[in-house]
């Protein structure tokens, strides 16, 4: 039997901006709130019922068959289509058409935290009757994302990606509902980008693609700053998942860590399994993966730090990401923007770092 609607989640990006965690694993793999960050996107299209799910990868596509299998865990049937060179978001979407039976297929960028009834998204699709919908949310600042005006009746009328100049601060949220003939449509075996050149040339065809609007949760992950936050939304419950059983707290503490009593883990802290938190140490806000170990006195605020890598005693981390592996000596400061590679090992010296190292 063939489900009338289903789910493609593009994963083959590189994930730059969240490098070096994104060379060990793929972005959508980087552990939020105790599971890698697609399982609470998984589960989320579980909820809403839909349980036909391709996974458009390239970059690292192993380790998500490796981690999901056939997805029977999820209670979804899982299959991938691998792009050997990354084909782009449209592309992507092109790549899986041969899998794809359902007449609507719901198209998700795979870094989106979201809190959206998915379900509401389709409505708004079959009620429209357009060919495609977006769903769209208001930020403060387009400027990074695909800016994307409507009209009075909820039409979309222009597709501007990462636009200097946007027209509106309502932008593309990362969610498409595509009638599957579209799809065919986009040209086949070479690189595409739905935002660039799919959504621009279908309307300019005078083609209607609809707009869903809503206020609901949302936030794209792929930087370091909106890792943090999201990861610590999603333990204090702000960010919506399936995924996470209730909310936590202040802080998330996975099976096996080891955590002083004295420590002080607050503002959405998750110590991964595995993990060690010295006497005195002051996380806020902190992402410390599996293994990681942060010493006596140190101090950890908005900053992720990589798997079995270690923070010295009364070591400054802020606004950081440290790789895997990687040694923070003690007393060392890390500032704004730092980004410790895997596997360095900074000396007990007390220096100060704002830039790579
Ligand atoms: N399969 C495949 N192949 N997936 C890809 C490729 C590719 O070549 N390139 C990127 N992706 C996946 C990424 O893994 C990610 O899940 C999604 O496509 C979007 O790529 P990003 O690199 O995260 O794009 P962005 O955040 O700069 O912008 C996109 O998302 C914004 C909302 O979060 C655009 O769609 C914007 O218009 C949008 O506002
Ligand atoms: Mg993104």
């Amino acid at each position: 039997m063939t489900s009338p609607v289903q789910a493609l989640v593009l994963v083959g990006g590189k994930g730059t901006r969240l490098r070096p965690l994104t060379l060990s694993a793929p972005k959508p793999m980087l552990p939020t709130a105790g599971a890698p960050f697609l399982t609470h996107l998984l589960s989320r299209i579980r909820e809403a019922g839909i349980t036909d799910v391709v996974l458009g990868t390239s970059y690292q596509a192993q380790v998500f068959a490796d981690h999901y299998g056939d997805g029977a865990d999820l209670g979804l049937n899982l299959t991938y289509v691998t792009e050997d060179v990354p084909l782009g978001t449209g592309g992507g979407i092109r790549n899986v058409y041969d899998a794809l039976t359902a007449d609507t297929v719901l198209v998700f960028n795979g870094d989106v935290l979201g809190g959206t009834d998915i379900r509401d998204v389709l409505d708004t699709h079959q009620k429209s009757g357009a060919e495609v919908t977006l769903h769209l949310v208001r930020v403060g600042d387009p400027r990074a994302f695909g800016c994307v005006p409507t009209d009075a009746d909820g039409r979309v009328t222009a597709f501007l990606e990462k636009t200097q100049d946007p027209p509106t601060n309502q932008i593309n949220a990362g969610t498409y509902v595509f009638n599957r003939s579209v799809i065919g449509e986009i040209p086949a075996g070479r690189a595409v980008s739905v935002e660039r050149e799919v959504f621009p040339s279908l309307l300019a065809q005078g083609r209607h693609i609809h707009a869903h609007v809503d206020d609901a949760y949302w936030r794209d992950m792929g930087t370091p700053e909106d890792f943090v936050r999201g990861s610590a939304d999603l333990v204090r419950g702000i960010a919506p998942s399936p995924a996470v059983a209730k909310p936590c707290g202040e802080s998330l503490v996975l099976e096996g860590a080891q955590v002083a009593a004295d420590a002080v883990l607050i503002g959405g802290t998750v110590v991964g399994r595995g993990a060690r938190i010295g006497s005195g140490a002051r996380l806020d806000g902190a992402v410390v993966f599996d293994g990681a170990g942060v010493e006596a006195g140190a101090v950890v605020e908005r900053s992720i730090i990589g798997f079995d890598a270690v923070i010295g005693s009364h070591a400054l981390v802020r606004d950081t990401v440290v790789g895997d592996g990687a040694k923070v000596g003690a007393r060392c400061e890390l500032l704004r923007g730092a980004r410790v590679w895997p596997g360095v090992e900074l000396p007990d010296n007390g220096i100060r770092f704002s830039t790579d190292v």
